[in-house]
């Protein structure tokens, strides 16, 4: 009832305000720890707004840790700095990826606790190492009351107001803790909250992160907590720092897996990665184990991390300065290095599409040495402003094509006139010097030089020649660029006009070496229609078109001549596509090139139109990733497309279907990071017997 005599309502029930804040917290670890809520969302926001309410009328209810205090502090001037109770120490680097840097450090381990050979193997706990940043949270009588950053790791920062936004970090514990506990472990960020940043970065036209690590960090410096509360964190515990003693009253563990087990019940979020290991032989197949994971995690790890199990044996061994001697860091090859642009070269593709590529001081990373990283298009090298002479930070991760992710800024102060010059790209053709243009809508310039232009005659050439097209053994770019360079070839026909003299006179080519190819394109005029039309490399006829344009047509002459209405009517064809095709076939020019090469005895087998409606997986993309059990890559790709389905090399957000094998890498990744459903071989069979319950998408 209203209180007629004062201004304020009646005070409000203080246990029901508290049975409020325990929910409130409880569904919050239910929702960002376990993933596991067990409310519809409305009714978390219906329980929020009731307890904002309540402490908006009674201001002593608010207290730091109530679940309305994650976001709220003013921006600050300053990070504040903090002394740790106890030094956060660092891990030796064990740098060696074989198997050696496990057993070095069982070894080491060993000898240093007097273990002869015929000790039992030592128990680890084997750990992801999370790559973000180290934070220290300490809880006073279970409330959260401040989050230091490692700093040097005797001083670090209080960065307690940016932490606090941290949905998996709890403000509050159980009242079964004791009254001091510093909780340690890795804040970073998930790779989806990366991406989806980065997405908004670009819509808002600022820079992007180049990374997980740098963009937690960003986010843990902010200054202004509202910014911080939009940059999602997450978390992982893996030790702790001061702790009430246990002659005080304190917890008593015998094992670091143990501890690990009650901080999980208390609320922290624990990786289910982390798992006993015992002796050399099992910390090798976790370090494998977890290296074969790594691609299609969540989120980024640089290595493993082991720790002897028992507290008693890690007391035993100590310390040497700053580091443990229990604790080693198996790390993983880096898929990161920083490298010197040399230059920017400017290639031109089949289409003519102009690529802009960086030129780099040559770098070790992901297993390979890199002396190239695709800059996308022009928009994508600016909006990177990655100039010659820049340091810039390679990646490449998985089987994916290595990339400039971003620039690492000439330190502050220094002169910006004596970086190079911002990317342009030249609207001439570096190759042929024809007019380059980007048609409204586009992100890429072309070449408008068509077959005029010697690079695009080379790709062209390089085209029809693959092994999915026509296939000519042996015909690869180094003796293409020769072809092209002294003019033997100038149209696609020109190749099968190629006598073993004209071969045999090239530069450093061996009169079998000649003949084989001669062989070859002998070989490669028997072939099949879609394999020909594809080889044509008609703008974004793909093998799946080619082949459902075959299969509806029956012969070649009908697509020739199809109106783009016809075009349209076959599975996988759209305007672009129908488009395309006739513009193709309307340039005399080309209807020439096929008459040649029919001439020169390229032929196939031609059927009956076999006008089809729609297939089971008509309008479905599918990935294949790794590998199957049972099907080969090119036997799962008939398949599907025998359904009507079409196989993609790359996962996106219109990829319908990813079916990944053994050993799937980062599409397997990126499909789950984008919600695309996964199947296996097993998945991929009853997809198609069923021809039904296909994905709703
Ligand atoms: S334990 C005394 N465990 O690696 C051992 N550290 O130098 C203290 N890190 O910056 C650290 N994952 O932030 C430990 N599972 C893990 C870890 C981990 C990542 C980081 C840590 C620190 C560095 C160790």
């Amino acid at each position: 009832m209203q209180d007629l005599f004062s201004s304020t309502a009646p005070a409000p029930d203080l246990a029901y305000v508290e049975a409020l804040k325990r929910s409130l917290h409880d569904h919050a670890h239910r929702y960002y720890v376990l993933d596991a809520p067990t409310i519809p969302d409305s009714e978390y926001d219906r329980l929020f707004k009731e307890l904002q309410a309540l402490e908006a009328q009674h201001s002593e209810l608010i207290t730091p840790d109530s679940p309305t205090q994650r976001v709220g502090g003013r921006p600050l001037d300053l990070f504040v700095s903090v002394r740790h109770a106890v030094p956060m120490l660092s891990i030796k680097t064990e740098t060696d990826t074989e198997a050696s840097g496990a057993q070095n450090f069982d070894t080491r381990a060993r000898r240093e606790l007097g273990l002869d050979d015929s000790a039992p193997p030592i128990e680890y706990v084997a750990e992801p190492k999370f790559d973000g940043l180290a934070m220290s949270l300490r809880y006073e009588h279970g409330v959260l009351v401040q989050a230091a950053t490692r700093g040097d790791g005797e001083m670090g920062e209080d960065v307690t107001q940016n932490i606090r936004t941290i949905g998996q970090i709890p403000l509050r514990l159980p009242d079964s803790v004791p009254p001091v506990l510093e909780v340690r472990g890795e804040v970073y960020m998930r790779r989806d909250d990366f991406e989806r940043l980065n997405e908004k970065q670009r819509e808002r036209g600022l820079k992007t992160f180049v990374n997980t690590r740098n963009a937690a960090a960003g986010a843990v410096r902010q200054l202004d907590p509202s910014i911080a509360a939009q940059r999602p964190l997450s978390f992982f515990a893996y030790g702790l720092g001061e702790v009430t003693p246990v002659e005080a009253g304190g917890p008593e563990f015998g094992s670091h897996f143990e501890m690990l087990q009650t901080l999980k019940s208390w609320g922290f979020p624990v990786s289910d990665l982390v798992q006993i290991a015992r002796g050399a032989t099992e910390l090798v197949a976790y370090y494998q184990f977890i290296g074969g994971q790594r691609e299609g995690l969540g989120f980024d790890i640089d290595g493993v991390v082991y720790k002897v199990n028992s507290l008693a044996l890690q007391r035993r061994m100590g310390f040497v300065t700053r580091e443990p001697r229990w604790a080693v860091a198996h790390k993983f090859p880096a898929q990161e290095q920083l490298t010197t642009v040399l230059g920017i070269d400017v290639q031109v593709g089949r289409t003519g599409k102009l690529t802009p590529v960086a030129k780099l001081a040559p770098v070790f990373v992901g297993g390979v040495t890199v002396t190239n990283a695709t800059l996308h298009n022009e928009d994508e090298a600016r909006r990177k402003d990655v100039r010659i002479g820049d340091t810039v930070i390679v990646r490449r991760a998985g089987d994916v094509i290595p990339e400039v992710v971003g620039v690492v800024l000439p330190a502050e102060g220094a002169d910006h006139a004596e970086r190079g010059a911002l990317f342009t790209m030249p609207r001439i053709c570096p190759v042929c010097g024809s007019v380059a243009v980007r048609e409204e809508g586009e992100v890429d310039y072309r070449c408008t030089g068509g077959l005029f232009c010697s690079a695009q005659r080379k790709q062209a050439i390089l085209h029809f020649a693959q092994r999915r097209a026509v296939e000519v053994e042996g015909l690869g770019d180094k003796l293409v660029d020769q072809l092209v360079d002294c003019n033997v070839i100038k149209t696609l026909p020109d190749l099968y006009r190629l006598g073993l003299t004209s071969l045999a006179g090239l530069d450093r080519m061996a009169d079998k070496s000649a003949q084989n190819i001669v062989q070859a394109l002998e070989k490669s005029k028997q072939t099949t229609l879609p394999r020909f039309l594809f080889g044509l490399g008609i703008r974004h006829v793909g093998e799946a078109t080619a082949k459902a344009l075959a299969r509806y047509f029956g012969n070649l002459d009908s697509i020739m001549d199809a109106p783009e209405e016809q075009l349209l009517l076959v599975n996988d064809v759209g305007p672009t596509v129908a488009q395309s095709l006739r513009t193709f076939f309307d340039q005399p020019h080309n209807r020439e090139v096929v008459a040649q090469l029919r001439a020169c005895g390229v032929t196939w087998a031609e059927g009956p139109p076999a006008p089809v409606l729609a297939t089971p997986f008509s309008g479905q993309t599918f990935v294949i990733t790794g590998t199957l059990p049972t099907l080969g890559r090119d036997e799962a790709k008939d398949l599907i497309e025998a359904a009507g389905g079409k196989v993609a090399g790359s996962v996106s957000k219109k990829t319908t279907y990813v079916v990944a094998g053994a050993e799937a890498g980062s599409k397997l990744a990126k499909a789950l990071e984008l919600g695309v459903t996964v199947l296996d071989e097993q998945g991929l069979k009853e997809l198609l017997d069923g021809g039904v319950g296909l994905a709703a998408q």
